[in-house]
């Protein structure tokens, strides 16, 4: 699998639910194929044997929990996620935050199952942390921003780039940035900043034309 440069996070959005997730998850595959471009998408746990079934895109979990076989009641364990199709997992999410110790953890499990691991960090500083315990991707967020109309190109770049610094420090791990990307000047402007692309939610699932903004995303890659 060839790591994205957009990832969908469907989140709990209703218009990302049900059936509105596989047809979404359908319009991210078409936009991926006739664009070109990687398109991958982030989906709920309980939906990711279904759709990863049907499209030909990574699919992401939107959690994984610091377990091993054995008693963990209502935990998702990295090797079933991996046995349902997923191709990798976000970590540690502003609105899914776990300790670092933990974060290792399932960065390990996840390796051991074959699963790309993105790990979100809310602060350039934990970037730098993050970095050492060797994901594959790093995503970037500012939590004030995430589901608002400013995009983190536009109120943050200096974080971005603080982010890349400390990541850079460390080793080379691809970044994404998140939080209020909308159009392809958000994610033009995170490229030339350096970064690999974009994690996005409300920006797709919200819009009333979906297809039209993802083929707006990928046309600036
Ligand atoms: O994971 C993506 C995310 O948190 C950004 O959300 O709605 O600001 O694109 P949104």
């Amino acid at each position: 699998m060839n790591l994205p440069t957009i990832i969908v996070n469907f989140k709990t959005y209703e218009k990302a639910s049900g059936d509105a997730a596989r047809d979404l998850a359908f319009k991210c595959e078409k936009s991926a194929k006739e664009t070109d471009k990687e398109i991958g998408i982030a989906v709920q746990n309980a939906d990711i044997q279904r759709i990863s079934s049907k499209v030909d895109i990574p699919v992401f979990a939107q959690h994984v929990d610091p377990v091993d076989f054995g008693s963990n009641t209502g935990s998702d364990l990295a090797h079933t996620i991996a046995y349902n199709g997923a191709d990798g997992v976000i970590i540690n999410h502003s609105e899914d935050q776990m300790p670092l110790d933990d974060i290792k953890t399932v960065i390990k499990h996840c390796h051991d199952e074959g699963l790309e691991t993105l790990v979100c960090v809310d602060e350039p500083g934990l970037a730098r942390r993050v970095a050492a315990l060797e994901p594959d991707m790093i995503a970037f967020e500012p939590p004030e921003l995430i589901g608002g109309d400013t995009s983190v190109t536009d109120a943050e770049p200096d974080l971005i780039k603080e982010t890349l610094h400390n990541i850079r420090e460390k080793r080379d791990v691809p970044l994404l940035v998140g939080a209020g990307i909308k159009d392809a000047d958000d994610v033009e402007t995170a490229r030339d900043i350096g970064t690999r692309g974009v994690l996005i939610a409300s920006g797709v699932i919200k819009a009333d034309d979906q297809r039209s903004v993802l083929e707006d995303l990928a046309s600036s890659l």
